[in-house]
C-alpha cells in the first residue's frame, strides 16, 4: 500500500504546483506588433486532473479487479513506474512552460519600456546645439570670412502649448548676449498669434549690461530657423530670410532700449508658421521619442537664431 500513499503524494504536489501557476502571476505576456496579448496556461491543470482521473481509475481497477496481494503489488509498481515517466515527463513540459514565461516577461517588460527608452533618445541636432549654442564661430562664406553668433532655444511641451495656449498667449526666452559683452536680446513665441493658430516667433532687443558702449542702432544682420529633427540628407529647417535691421522697421525697434521701465524692445521681425507643419512626420523611422515629429522632438521645439557680425 505505500506505494499507493506515495503516488498520491506525487499527484498533490504535482496538482499544487500546476495550480500555484494557475494563479495571476502566470499570466504571459506575448509581445507582438500591435500590442500585448495575455495567455493563461490551463493546460497544465487540466493535464493534471486528466491524470489525477486515470490514476484514481487505475488504482480503484487494481483494487477492485485482483486479490492476490503478488500481483496486486505487481500491478502497483507498473502502475507507479508508468507515472514516474509521466511525472517526469509534465516535470520537463512544466519546465518549458516557466522558461517560456520567464523570456516572455522579459519581452513584455522591453516592449513596455519601448517607449521610456526612445523618450532618452538625443535628437540628431544634439551636438550641433551643444556644438554651437552661445558661441561666435568664424567661417568662411563665399570667399567672405564672417563672424557667427548663434543661439538655442528649446522649448520643452510646445506641443502641448500648441493644443492648449489662448490666442496671443506668449513665451519669452531668457535674455541673452550676443557673444562677450553684446548686445542684449530674447526671442519670443506666441503658439497662437492669430485665432487660425499661426504660430508667431521673433526677436527682439532687451536692455543690457552693455548697452552704454555698444553702437545704436543695432546693425547686424538675423535669422530665426526652427530645427528640423530629421537626419541631414533630408533636413528642410524652417527658415526666416536674413533680416537687415537698417532696411527693416525704424530706430524704436533697433535703437537702444530704454532705461528704466520697460526693458524690450518691441519686435519688430518674427517668422510665422502655419501650425500644421508641426504635425509634420519624421521622413524615415530612425528611433525618435513617440512624441516627435519633424519640428518636434519628444514634444519640444529647437529655434536657432544666427546673428551675421
Ligand atoms: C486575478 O485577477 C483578477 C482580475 O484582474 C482579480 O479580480 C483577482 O483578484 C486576481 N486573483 C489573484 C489571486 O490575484
Ligand atoms: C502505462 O502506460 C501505457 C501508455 O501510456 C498504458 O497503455 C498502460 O496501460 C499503462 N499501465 C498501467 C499499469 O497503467
Ligand atoms: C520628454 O518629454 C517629457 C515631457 O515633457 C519629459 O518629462 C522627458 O524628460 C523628456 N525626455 C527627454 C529625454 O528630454
Ligand atoms: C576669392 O578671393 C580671391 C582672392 O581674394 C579672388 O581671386 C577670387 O576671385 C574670389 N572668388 C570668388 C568666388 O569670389
Ligand atoms: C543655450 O545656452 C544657454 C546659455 O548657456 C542656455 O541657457 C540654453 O538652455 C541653451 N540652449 C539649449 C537648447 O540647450
Amino acid at each position: 500500500m505505500s506505494s499507493i500513499v506515495l503516488l498520491f503524494l506525487y499527484l498533490n504536489t504535482l496538482y499544487l504546483t500546476c495550480d500555484a501557476s494557475n494563479t495571476n502571476d502566470s499570466k504571459l505576456f506575448i509581445a507582438n506588433d500591435e500590442d500585448v496579448t495575455e495567455t493563461q496556461y490551463a493546460t497544465c491543470k487540466i493535464a493534471t486532473e486528466e491524470l489525477v482521473a486515470s490514476a484514481r481509475a487505475s488504482v480503484s481497477r487494481v483494487l477492485t479487479g485482483a486479490c492476490n496481494a503478488k500481483t496486486l503489488d505487481e500491478k502497483l509498481q507498473a502502475l507507479e513506474k508508468n507515472l514516474t515517466k509521466e511525472l517526469e515527463e509534465i516535470k520537463t513540459l512544466l519546465n518549458v512552460i516557466l522558461e517560456n514565461k520567464r523570456n516572455m516577461q522579459k519581452l513584455a517588460k522591453l516592449y513596455d519600456n519601448y517607449d521610456e527608452d526612445k523618450s532618452d533618445a538625443l535628437s540628431p541636432r544634439q551636438s550641433e546645439i551643444d556644438n554651437f549654442n552661445n558661441t561666435l564661430q568664424r567661417t568662411s562664406l563665399l570667399n567672405e570670412s564672417a563672424n557667427l553668433f548663434f543661439y538655442y532655444w528649446q522649448i520643452k511641451r510646445f506641443n502641448e502649448k500648441l493644443v492648449d495656449w489662448k490666442t496671443a498667449r506668449s513665451l519669452r526666452s531668457p535674455t541673452f548676449y550676443v557673444g562677450q559683452n553684446g548686445y542684449a536680446m530674447y526671442i519670443k513665441v506666441t503658439p497662437r498669434y492669430f485665432p487660425d493658430g499661426t504660430v508667431f516667433i521673433s526677436v527682439g532687443l532687451t536692455r543690457g549690461r552693455h548697452d552704454s558702449v555698444l553702437k545704436w542702432p543695432f546693425p547686424y544682420k538675423i535669422r530665426l530657423e526652427i530645427l528640423d529633427h530629421s537626419s541631414e540628407q533630408s533636413r528642410q529647417g524652417r527658415r526666416s530670410r536674413i533680416w537687415d535691421p537698417s532696411t527693416l522697421c525704424s530706430e524704436y525697434f533697433w535703437g537702444r532700449p530704454k532705461l528704466t521701465g520697460e526693458p524690450d524692445n518691441p519686435e519688430c521681425v518674427g517668422l510665422s508658421i502655419p501650425r500644421q507643419i508641426f504635425f509634420v512626420k519624421l521622413p524615415v523611422a530612425i528611433d525618435y521619442p513617440s512624441r516627435s515629429a519633424r519640428y518636434l522632438w519628444n514634444g519640444s521645439i529647437t529655434i536657432k537664431l544666427t546673428v551675421y557680425f
